[in-house]
């Protein structure tokens, strides 16, 4: 089975993480994850979840039983996705903090959420990251830039309203399915809903 990293930090919208994830439980993946401590506290905050990095309950999390998701701890700098050995698609940081974002754009991988995202650009591999932060200052702008130009993705969490989202769900769908379909892999919520083969100017056209 092919490896995709997910990392989970401390950005408003760890419901993207944990969405993504219940995406992936049921596709034919091995799925790796690295939480920072600061996602942990936004968890509680955001989805009234209290886990713990050191023990942490993938089951809880995602709120279904999964088997194709191996958690690594964040100070685990020695874990086997630390290093470019391990093959892997695509490496996802959803949502990512701006301190997580400016740190790697900045080559800084003093964590295993930026030492495997380091990884995944040294290699050439896939890394998407999922910027949740508003206003942006020029500092967080340049650490777009940065990893834009060393191939990252960069995918913020901006839910188009085109196709006249009615629910919360829709928009976590939206930005879900955009993730999922820059990596191959269908999202139904997403493609059932006409995203991705219809731009905006159509949309009128499926909404009935
Ligand atoms: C409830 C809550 C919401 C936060 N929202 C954001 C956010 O949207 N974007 C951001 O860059 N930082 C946000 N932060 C601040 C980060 O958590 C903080 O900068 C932290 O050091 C990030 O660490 P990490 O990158 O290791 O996860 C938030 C913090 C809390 C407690």
């Amino acid at each position: 089975m092919e490896n995709i990293i997910v990392g989970i930090t401390g950005a408003s919208g760890v419901v993207y993480g944990q969405r993504l994830l219940q995406a992936l439980s049921n596709k034919p993946y091995s799925i790796h994850l690295i939480v920072s401590e600061a996602a942990v506290k936004v968890m509680e905050s955001e989805l009234n979840l209290s886990l713990n990095l050191n023990d942490f309950d993938i089951n809880k999390f995602i709120d279904r039983k999964t088997h194709c998701v191996t958690y690594h701890h964040i100070s685990d700098i020695a874990a086997s996705i630390s290093s470019g050995k391990l093959k892997t698609k695509a490496m996802i940081i959803a949502p990512c903090s701006m301190n997580t974002l400016c740190s790697i754009a900045n080559g800084i991988a003093s964590n295993l959420i930026q030492r495997a995202a380091s990884v995944t650009l040294k290699e050439g591999r896939k890394l998407i990251v999922v910027p949740r932060e508003t206003p942006l200052t020029p500092i967080h702008l340049e650490g777009m830039l940065k990893l834009s130009k060393a191939q990252a993705c960069i995918l913020p969490a901006m839910p188009g309203y085109y196709l006249h989202p009615t629910t919360i769900d829709d928009q976590i769908d939206f930005v879900v399915g955009k993730i999922l379909d820059h990596i191959g892999i269908e999202y139904l919520p997403y493609t059932k809903k006409g995203y991705g083969e219809w731009d905006y100017l159509s949309s009128e056209l499926m909404i009935k």
